[in-house]
């Protein structure tokens, strides 16, 4: 990563998406399913995907991620009850 301009631009929603592959690689959770029980579940905390996935219950390097991506879709509306 270059340490440039581009490295200072501000975060955007487009930088909080899940990747379309794996986001957990301890349990092998994909940002698919992460979605898919958001929706389904109205998870809007990242311990709320524990009992389903264990996702984020190890080494905890992808709890940034669903963290950013649910603020944002706490933001957005997304999933609101
Ligand atoms: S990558 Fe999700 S708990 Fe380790």
């Amino acid at each position: 990563m270059a340490w440039g301009r581009e490295s200072r631009r501000a975060v955007t929603d487009d930088d909080c998406e899940l990747s379309e592959g794996l986001v957990c690689y301890c349990f092998k959770v994909t940002g698919p399913t992460l979605r898919a029980l958001a929706e389904r579940y109205g998870i809007t905390r990242y311990e709320e995907f524990a009992p389903h996935t264990n996702a984020g219950q190890g080494c905890r390097g992808c709890r940034f991620e669903i963290e950013a991506w649910l603020a944002m879709r706490a933001r957005r509306g997304d999933g609101a009850p």
